[in-house]
């Protein structure tokens, strides 16, 4: 079978990947390990074992985005639907366990959902699970990177398009990534097409990083997964117990930083090089930025989009807005 072949996963649920080469990646990982400030896409935490972690952290208490985002569709999904309209197809990038549309499917209504993930395997089974409970629905599972967006997912049913973002996955890009992100997205809209998306916003710092450094060790877990991932996939030595987590808010940048860092000097063999350690030094593996609405509104307004409406909880510690086509 080609690799951009469609396979039917069950009944209602279509399935394509279109995951990077292993080449491409390898190239990428080790080209971050060798700047100045050593770094690894966030996108290598997801390995199955990652996205699972993932799903954790969204239950500790200490991570407010994940349920009051929830609480927002589930005051707001009626709502919701008059700006995304029924029978839309609904496109879901980095759609992890798909825990949040399921909120939303009853009132939108969708002629498909097409969740899309890097993580093949988590995305192959949250597919599957998602198409159980809700028999009716058209799943069209892709895996792929969603920032290699050459052209819109194809054999989609005709239909309004909204693409559906949330999670805040946007802030872990970079303001100007972030904005690119958007502006990619716009031909996938055609004329009428809209974008529901979730942000988390700016607050106290203390809340801000509590959120990352969980009591149980959950983000701590995740945050040191990802060189068991990059051990597999660059047959790696990297040895967890010399890297500590650690998560700060940078309120000048306004974004949460998670780096690793080593408790000694040491060198780690990566594939045919040598990466070199020195006690104290990390490696940059994710940030999170933070919004206001202001700066939300101002970046939507650079990618070409307005914001239509924003719904908002009563704390205001979270946002979700629905962009349209300027
Ligand atoms: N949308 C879900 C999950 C958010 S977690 C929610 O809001 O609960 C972020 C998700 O994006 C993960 O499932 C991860 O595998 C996926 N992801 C991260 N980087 C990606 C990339 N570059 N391309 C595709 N998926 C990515
Ligand atoms: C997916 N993303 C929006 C999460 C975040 O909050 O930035 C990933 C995460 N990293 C640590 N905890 C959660």
């Amino acid at each position: 079978m080609s690799k951009l072949a469609t396979e039917s996963l069950n009944q209602n649920v279509l399935f394509k990947n279109k995951h990077p080469s292993e080449h491409d990646s390898r190239i990428e990982i080790l080209a971050g390990l060798q700047q100045k400030q050593k770094s690894i896409n966030p996108k290598y935490f997801y390995d199955t074992f990652g996205s699972e972690l993932f799903e954790r952290i969204t239950k500790q208490p200490e991570y407010y985005p994940a349920r009051t985002e929830r609480a927002i569709y589930t005051q707001y999904a009626n709502a919701i639907a008059e700006y995304c309209g029924e029978n839309s197809v609904l496109i879901e990038p980095g759609s992890g366990s798909s825990e949040k549309v399921r909120l939303l499917l009853d009132a939108l209504k969708p002629a498909a959902y097409v969740p899309m993930d890097i993580a093949k395997e988590f995305l192959q089974r949250s597919a599957v699970k998602l198409a159980q409970e809700f028999p009716w629905l058209n799943v069209h599972a892709v895996c792929s990177d969603f920032n290699i967006q050459d052209h819109a997912p194809e054999g989609l049913p005709e239909g309004k398009r909204v693409v559906f973002y949330p999670g805040s996955t946007l802030g872990n890009m970079s303001p100007n990534a972030a904005k690119q992100f958007l502006m990619n997205l716009r031909p996938w809209l055609n004329h009428d097409g809209g974008m529901l998306i979730g942000i988390d916003l700016h607050k106290p710092t203390v809340t801000l990083t509590a959120a990352y450094n969980d009591i149980n060790g959950v983000t701590s877990a995740f945050n040191l997964n990802v060189l068991n991932h990059i051990n597999r996939l660059m047959d790696s030595n990297f040895d967890l117990s010399h890297f500590a987590h650690e998560a700060f808010y940078n309120v000048a940048l306004q974004r949460i930083e998670m780096h690793l860092r080593s408790k000694l000097n040491h060198i780690v063999r990566v594939g045919d090089s040598a990466i070199a350690f020195s006690k104290g030094e990390t490696i940059h593996t994710e940030n999170s930025y933070k919004y206001t609405q202001k700066s939300f509104e101002s970046l939507a307004d650079d990618a070409g989009f307005k914001v239509s409406k924003s719904w908002l909880d009563d704390k205001q510690l979270f946002s979700v807005h629905y962009l349209e086509l300027k």
